[in-house]
């Protein structure tokens, strides 16, 4: 049987009679954008991402480019090179400029102590991502956000119910952005995202920027832009809220079983992450990776790579100021991660078999 590196089909019929009956209610009413489901999926997803407000937006990207509007963001934006691109992209979006410094090697995460060192009288917001799931060391982010004067807004598009220290990812800046994309831990059937804030002044703000800065007539009072969720996707993703937690319980299993059936396999280097990740995506360090990937897609086993380019050495990032050599971790982790198959109700035999393909390729004479 082939193993693919995600699949949603599991978790769609696992909750099929909850979005089922959520879309006739949808259908029934004939509203289509920003009704009741819209509002009712913004209060359960604030309370269990423990926000006090959640705003539907179309795109994680928007969720991320009205986040700096909202902050008043316009200069230098310090983020990682290891990160979808669509995070440089809100950057630039917003009228920003993004500025990089490197990763934790051990992590993958954005170093706290090079972004201090690389931070300066130029740099206007701190924007770190919860990659792969695991929270970035946002303590010291927020710290570092408060010495500069400047604001912190978080990237977790891919950390959906995930806490620092037992503390809510608001706790430490007022705007964190999240994408619903499909395959994310809590992704809807298309395109959506939402900002979860703790400030009221920030979710006015919000509300005014993703309608086009409209106060519910025809007339615009801010700059805004037109993302909006729809009363569809609200329906999937309130469905597959409650089961959040459970389809993370599972995760983090399977990223223990593969924890220990690669721990000591040659080739393989274990990226480290705590207890605290939502384990989005499981990640390895292998060496000769694209090798591996072809043995691996020649068993059936899909694979991908979170991220093959980090994003100073991208054409659109080209006046971000760094140029390669100068991010050497992200460059280096670039060229040897790969992400493995991981995804509600895929069975731990699954994952032993993926593991045991990776040992078989290292143990191969090539
Ligand atoms: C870290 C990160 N940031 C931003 C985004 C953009 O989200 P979206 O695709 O919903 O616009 C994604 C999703 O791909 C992401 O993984």
């Amino acid at each position: 049987m082939p193993i693919p590196v995600a699949n949603l089909k599991p978790s769609l019929e696992a909750t099929a009679s909850e979005w089922q009956a959520r879309l006739a209610e949808m259908f029934e009413r004939g509203q289509f954008i920003l009704g009741p489901q819209v509002a009712a999926f913004e209060r359960e997803f604030a309370a269990a991402m423990g926000a006090r407000q959640a705003l539907g937006v179309g795109t994680g990207t928007a969720a991320l480019e009205l986040a700096l509007r909202a902050a008043g963001v316009s200069g230098e934006v310090l983020t990682t090179p290891l990160t979808a691109l669509f995070t440089g992209i809100a950057i630039l979006t917003a009228g920003a400029r993004p500025r990089f410094a490197d990763i934790d090697p051990e992590t993958l995460q954005l170093d706290p102590d090079d972004a201090g060192n690389r931070a300066g009288k130029k740099t206007a917001a701190l924007l770190p991502v919860h990659l792969y799931g695991q929270p970035c060391r946002i303590d010291r982010f927020s710290r570092l956000a408060r010495a500069l004067g400047v604001p912190l807004v978080q990237d977790a598009c891919q950390a959906h119910g995930a806490h620092f220290l037992g503390r809510p990812l608001t706790d430490f800046s007022p705007l964190v952005a999240y994408s619903f994309y499909p395959t994310k831990n809590l992704g809807c059937l298309g395109d959506g995202g939402a900002i979860a804030t703790r400030s009221a002044a920030m979710a006015r703000r919000l509300l005014l920027l993703r309608d086009g800065g409209r106060q519910g007539g025809q007339v615009s009072h801010a700059f805004g832009i037109n993302s909006r969720l729809d009363e569809m996707q609200c329906c999937y993703l309130r469905a597959f809220l409650p089961h959040l937690a459970d389809w993370t319980a599972q995760r983090a299993r399977l990223a223990s079983v593969y924890d220990q059936a690669l721990a000591d396999c040659p080739g393989v280097r274990l990226v480290k992450r705590y207890p605290c990740s939502v384990h989005h995506l499981y990640v390895i360090r292998a060496q000769r990776r694209d090798r591996l990937r072809e043995h691996l897609a020649g068993k059936g086993v899909g694979t991908a790579i979170h991220y093959p380019v980090p994003l100073h050495l991208q054409p659109t990032f080209r006046d971000c100021g760094a140029r390669r050599g100068d991010l050497p971790q992200a460059e280096k982790a670039c060229r040897e991660i790969v992400s493995l198959p991981l995804w509600p109700y895929m069975r731990e035999s699954a994952a032993l078999e993926v593991a045991g393909r990776i040992r078989e390729f290292y143990q191969a004479k090539r």
